[in-house]
């Protein structure tokens, strides 16, 4: 039976990562993303929006423990000029001397090669050690992964939408990972913008579920080797933690998330739509 509290290896990189990661965008205090990593977490990602707070706790954190977090910084950058520098000042607002991905932004399409030039020759300096991809396009990662089997890619890890409401990921994306030999997978949005949490979007007679929950069901999946989180407050991180104790759904509770997710899906419009979304929908 596996559990949410052991670290897991992320793709080839011979890095080791709670299940949980924490994603900067929502957050204005740094003490309670310490006290995460105090209590296991260990992936922190600075983006999509880079909150001082979340960078003072970066600094914090990496003057006791640089070796044992991995650390994140995001580009949505699509000129290859302005891409160092960016991550210069990032290096420099954090005081460490590299981060450990470099994620390049929302690309639905291949990045340009200009561009990742200028990514690769960021790695090839130490200031980042590996490059990731984040997309809204699933159904384009399955050209990702096949240059990733053949040694083409120049990403180690990738990050795409999964959750009890957006489970498109099941069929055009998890299917198509290599066999052995596998990227990082990182998935966002596991609480659906917070509607799985509300209980106005609730099948009728149906409590919502708890934020531990969204985070479990993303996790319970084998392909899934890590959730991020998007902790506003520390009650939300506390909350968010809760899953790892927790561990996997069982099949009972999965099925609640499943056909609370299809009632959300059927009434609630995504804020963004997907490539890979059936038309007029969001699976
Ligand atoms: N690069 C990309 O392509 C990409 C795509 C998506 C997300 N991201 C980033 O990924 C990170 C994680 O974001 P996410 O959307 O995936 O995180 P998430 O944890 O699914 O959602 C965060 C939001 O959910 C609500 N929430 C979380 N825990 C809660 C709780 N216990 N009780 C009530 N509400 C709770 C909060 O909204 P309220 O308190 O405001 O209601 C919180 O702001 C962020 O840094 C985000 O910017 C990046």
């Amino acid at each position: 039976m596996p559990d949410f509290r052991t670290p897991v290896p992320l793709g080839q990189t011979g890095l080791e990562v709670s299940r949980l990661g924490i994603g900067s965008s929502f957050t204005g205090d740094p003490r309670f993303i310490e006290e995460a990593v105090d209590q296991g977490v260990n992936y922190l990602y600075w983006g999509s929006i880079r909150r001082p707070a979340f960078g003072r706790a970066i600094r914090h954190i990496a003057r006791r423990k640089r070796e044992s977090v991995v650390l994140t910084v995001q580009s949505y950058s699509r000129v290859a000029a302005l891409m160092a520098p960016s991550i210069e000042l990032a290096l420099r607002r954090t005081g460490v001397d590299y981060f450990d991905f470099l994620l390049l932004g929302m690309w639905n399409q291949r990045p340009w090669p200009k561009l990742l030039d200028a990514a690769r020759s960021l790695r090839e300096q130490g200031k980042v050690r590996h490059l990731m991809l984040s997309t809204h396009n699933r159904p384009s990662l399955r050209g990702h992964f096949e240059a990733f089997e053949a040694g083409e890619s120049p990403f180690a890890a990738f990050m795409l939408r999964y959750n009890a409401v957006h489970r498109g990921a099941e069929k055009d994306v998890f299917p198509f990972l290599p066999e052995t030999r596998r990227p990082g997978i990182v998935t966002y949005t596991t609480t659906r913008w917070g509607h799985l949490l509300d209980p106005a979007k609730m099948p009728p007679g149906e409590t919502p579920p708890r934020a531990r929950d969204c985070y479990r069901f993303a996790l319970s999946h084998p392909d899934v080797d890590m959730a991020l989180c998007g902790p506003a407050n520390r009650e939300q991180m506390q909350e968010a933690l809760r899953a790892l104790d927790a561990g996997p759904l069982d099949p009972e509770e999965t099925k609640r998330m499943e056909r609370i997710g299809a009632h959300i899906y059927r009434h609630n419009k995504p804020k963004f739509a997907e490539g890979g979304d059936a038309k007029g929908t969001a699976v």
